[in-house]
């Protein structure tokens, strides 16, 4: 079984009345242990499959088994397990500046409803509600756009 398996995924966007396929028929198996390296010109669609691959979007036709577990049979709780879990972005240099916290969730903290929160290169703001966490950084990207 392979670890992450993808049939005739396909993502059309509705542009205006026409149909946009970011993606068509894309069939991807990658097993344990492999490393692979997606790659392609500006449009042809990787971020679109990083996004499916992270469970951040849905594929509009296709099938996704990460782990031998079908991603449509799950509901929006036990996808954010798997992004919590199973998967970890690394998100390029540039988009990072745009972020100045990090918002670090933990198994056990998540169980607590509270976050940590730590600044993109520094320490530890702290633990805090989850609640409280969202309004900071939301606070704290505001003011990014003004600058
Ligand atoms: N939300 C969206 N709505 C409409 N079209 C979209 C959307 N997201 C992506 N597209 C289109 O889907 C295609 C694939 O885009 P995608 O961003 O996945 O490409 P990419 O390979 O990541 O490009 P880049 O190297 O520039 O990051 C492009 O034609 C893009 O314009
Ligand atoms: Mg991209």
């Amino acid at each position: 079984m392979s670890l992450l398996d993808m049939r005739d995924i396909s993502k059309v966007y509705q542009m205006g009345g026409e149909e946009l396929y970011a993606l068509k028929g894309v069939s991807l198996t990658i097993e344990e242990g492999e490393f692979v390296a997606i790659i392609g010109p500006s449009g042809s669609g990787k971020s679109t499959l990083m996004n499916l691959i992270g469970c951040l979007d849905v594929p509009t036709t296709g099938s996704y088994k990460l782990d031998g577990i079908d991603i449509a049979d799950m509901s929006d709780d036990q996808q954010a397990v798997i992004r919590n879990e199973k998967i970890g972005f690394k998100v390029r240099e540039a988009q990072m500046e745009k972020i100045p916290f990090m918002l670090v969730i933990g198994d056990r903290e998540s169980e607590e409803r509270t976050v940590t929160v730590r600044k993109r290169k520094g320490d530890n703001i702290g633990t805090m509600p989850f609640a409280e966490a969202v309004a900071l950084v939301k606070k704290a990207n505001e003011e990014k756009e003004l600058d």
